[in-house]
C-alpha cells in the first residue's frame, strides 16, 4: 500500500533555457537534492533519451550542407520526443522514478516556435495529436540575457548546429520561453539564472517544494 502511494507520487521535472544558461549544474542539484529525499531519479534528454531518440538527436545537431527546412527540424524533435515519452518517461513514472529531462516539449515552442519561426499554433497542433495532455508536473526555465549565455556558450569551445545561429536567433528563443512561461498556468518557474550557483540552487529549491 505504502510502495503504491510512493509511485504513484513519482514527478516528472524539466529543465529549458537558453544556451549557456547553465543547465548542466541545476540539473545535477535537482537530482541530488531528489535524491536526498529518498526517491529514485532518472536523467534524460531532449532530443534524445532512448537509442533511436540519440540517433535523431545526432542527425539535428550535426552541422550539414543540406539546408534543415524548419517544419523537418520540428517533427524529427517531436519524433524522438514520442519515443522518449513511451519507452522512458512514463514507465520509469509508473515504476515510482522520478524522471528530470533536460529539455522537453517548451524547447520546440522556444527553438522551433520562436527561433525558427514557426509560431505557436502548429505546435500547438502536433503537441496535442501526439502526446495528448502529458507534461511534466514542474518546469524549471533557467533565464539570463542572451549576451551572458552565449559569452559562457563560446568558452566551451565546440559548437553544434543551433549554437552557431546568430544573436537574434536565442533573442526571439528567449522571448517565446518567457512567452510560453506566461501561458503555462504556473507550471514553469522562471529563475534567474545570472546570479551565483549557490543562489540559483536556493531558488531552484524553493519552487522544487510545490512539487515535493
Ligand atoms: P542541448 O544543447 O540542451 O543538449 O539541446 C540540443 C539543442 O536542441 C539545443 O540547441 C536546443 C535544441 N532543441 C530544439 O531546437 N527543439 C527542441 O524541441 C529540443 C528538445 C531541443
Amino acid at each position: 500500500m505504502q510502495i503504491e502511494n510512493m509511485k504513484s507520487k513519482a514527478k516528472f521535472i524539466s529543465l529549458e533555457g537558453c544556451e549557456g544558461v547553465g543547465k548542466t549544474t541545476s540539473l545535477s542539484f535537482v537530482k541530488k537534492h531528489i535524491e536526498s529525499l529518498g526517491h529514485t531519479v532518472l536523467v534524460t534528454r531532449e532530443p534524445g533519451g532512448t537509442p533511436l531518440a540519440e540517433e535523431i538527436r545526432n542527425l539535428l545537431l550535426d552541422k550539414r550542407e543540406e539546408k534543415v527546412d524548419a517544419s523537418a527540424e520540428l517533427l524529427l524533435m517531436f519524433a524522438s520526443r514520442i519515443q522518449h515519452i513511451e519507452n522512458v518517461i512514463k514507465p520509469a513514472l509508473s515504476d515510482g522514478v522520478w524522471v528530470i529531462s533536460d529539455r522537453f516539449v517548451d524547447a520546440s515552442y522556444a527553438y522551433q516556435g520562436g527561433g525558427r519561426g514557426l509560431g505557436f499554433e502548429r505546435i500547438e497542433a502536433i503537441e496535442k495529436w501526439s502526446m495528448g495532455s502529458f507534461l511534466p508536473d514542474l518546469t524549471l526555465l533557467l533565464d539570463m540575457s542572451v549576451e551572458e549565455g552565449m559569452a559562457r556558450t563560446r568558452l566551451r569551445g565546440d559548437s553544434d548546429r543551433f549554437e552557431d545561429e546568430k544573436i537574434t536567433f536565442f533573442k526571439t528563443i528567449r522571448k517565446a520561453y518567457l512567452k510560453r512561461a506566461e501561458k503555462s498556468m504556473g507550471r514553469i518557474k522562471i529563475i534567474d539564472a545570472s546570479p551565483s550557483p549557490e543562489l540559483v540552487q536556493q531558488a531552484i529549491k524553493k519552487e522544487l517544494e510545490s512539487c515535493l
